[in-house]
């Protein structure tokens, strides 16, 4: 039960590519999500050696996007020696908006009207748009507007310290006010996820991350990224994996979004991080016919959401069974899963359920669970708590780690799932 195209093919995952992904910041302070999004796409373009010519779309996600260049996609398109005529526009389904760019491409594949596409993802949250509060921004617009010195005088006249704060776009959940980090504690102490489990999870992302870095599994899907003005050192790995870590450190950790009650930590949440990831998407046909050899091949996806006023992260444990449901498949018969860890408790929490009777019945209308998830095929090579999470390029973060794993040990089928603000999960089956 193969996603056939509208010609009968398949949509192939040719290649994938990322920056290095890094702490908030640092290096990469002083570039844009378009500049990181440029030297990934550039350096897929040049590894694959497929024709600039040949790409019929680009598609991008980025979650708070410049005010300068709203639509990423487009800057990378006009950015990299692509021909300016090649169509590009930017998504935003919250952390999950790399996931969405690669299934708008699947979807344009398979409708036909696009045989290659890239689709990926950026952020930098060393460069979010810093914004005036409502009254300073009526201010300055009536001071742009004065006809003369009076009357703009007059204007700033009414500015007071307090319009001066800047106002910086918050992590948080528009409809109910909680940050990512309150809702993850707050599905923490709803499911009793213990602080242990946690720590647990999270001690596993570095250590797998760490090892699959030494083994250049994750340094496969890196390029490298030189920072002008200097252009040295260059960043060659991702700089948040922490190969010293152990349980008592995490352990050792305050919580953070609950001081005194709270099992949510700084060790156990993904970091706020810079960085690029982009995928090279083809028809199965064309791809046989430019003699590349898939990864993978798209063989479904889907999108849920839950109630934001609920427990906000768990999006995945709904549209897991449901890719697995248009994929014809089980969770039993997957090789390999990689699960966004936005926080160890989301982790956690949404294993849980899949595992749960109740979950099934409940929410699925199912007489028993989604299915056991085998720890030994969970994020194989470390997640987005070592990784790091730069929200807009996850999604072909974990798309690129899964394909490429697959093919390393030939897996037939391959799971990615991510939790994404609005209460949005996103799932979709890969298989070989
Ligand atoms: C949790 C959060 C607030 C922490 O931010 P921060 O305080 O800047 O984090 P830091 O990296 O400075 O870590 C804090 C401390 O924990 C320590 N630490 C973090 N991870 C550690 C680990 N695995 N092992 C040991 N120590 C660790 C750091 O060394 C640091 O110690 P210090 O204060 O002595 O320097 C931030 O990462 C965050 O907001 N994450 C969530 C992002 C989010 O909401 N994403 C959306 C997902 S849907």
């Amino acid at each position: 039960m193969s996603t056939p195209t509208a010609n009968g093919t398949r949509v192939a995952i040719i290649a994938g590519c990322r920056t290095p992904f890094a702490k908030a910041s640092t290096v990469y302070r002083d570039l844009t999500a378009v500049d990181l999004a440029r030297v990934a796409v550039r350096e897929l373009v040049e590894r694959t050696e497929v024709e600039p010519a040949w790409i019929d779309t680009v598609v991008m996600g980025q979650v708070i996007p410049s005010v300068n260049a709203p639509n990423l996609a487009r800057e990378v398109v006009l950015g990299t020696a692509m021909p300016p005529g090649i169509p590009a526009h930017t998504v935003n389904r919250a952390c999950a908006s790399a996931n969405q760019a690669i299934a708008e491409v699947a979807e344009a594949i398979l409708l036909g009207h696009a045989q290659v596409g890239v689709a990926g993802g950026a952020e930098s949250l060393s460069d979010v748009p810093v914004l005036h509060s409502k009254r300073m921004t009526q201010i300055l617009m009536e001071a742009s507007r004065a006809r003369s010195l009076g009357d703009r005088l007059r204007a700033f006249a009414k500015v007071r310290p307090r319009d001066l704060a800047p106002q910086a776009p918050a992590i948080a959940e528009p409809s109910t006010g909680l940050t990512m980090g309150q809702s993850a504690e707050k599905m923490a102490k709803e499911n009793r996820i213990t602080r242990e489990e946690q720590d647990q999870i999270a001690y596993l992302s570095h250590r797998k991350a760490a090892a699959a870095t030494d083994e250049g599994r994750l340094a496969a899907e890196i390029c490298t990224v030189m920072v002008p003005p200097r252009y040295e050192p260059a960043v060659t790995q991702d700089n948040l994996i922490r190969r010293d870590t152990s349980l008592e450190a995490l352990a050792a950790l305050p919580p953070v979004f609950d001081k005194k009650y709270g099992t949510v930590t700084a060790g156990n949440s993904s970091p706020l991080t810079d960085g690029a990831a982009a995928v090279l998407l083809m028809s199965e046909a064309r791809a046989r016919a430019e003699g590349y050899e898939p990864l993978a091949f798209v063989k479904s996806w889907a999108v849920a959401a839950v109630d934001p006023g609920g427990q906000l992260l768990m999006g995945p444990a709904l549209a897991i069974p449901k890719a697995l449901q248009r994929a014809g498949v089980t969770l039993d018969d997957i090789d390999l899963i990689e699960m966004h860890e936005a926080f160890a408790a989301q982790v956690a929490s949404n294993i849980q359920a899949l595992e749960s009777e109740t979950w099934g019945r409940d929410k699925l209308g199912r007489s028993k669970p989604v299915g056991k998830v085998d720890r030994s095929k969970l994020n194989v090579n470390g997640g987005s708590i070592a990784i790091g999470h730069p929200f807009g390029a996850t999604g072909a973060r974990v798309t690129t780690t899964l394909a490429n794993e697959m093919k390393r040990r030939d897996a037939r089928l391959g799971l990615v799932s991510v939790c994404a603000q609005g209460g949005l999960g996103f799932a979709m089956v890969l298989e070989r």
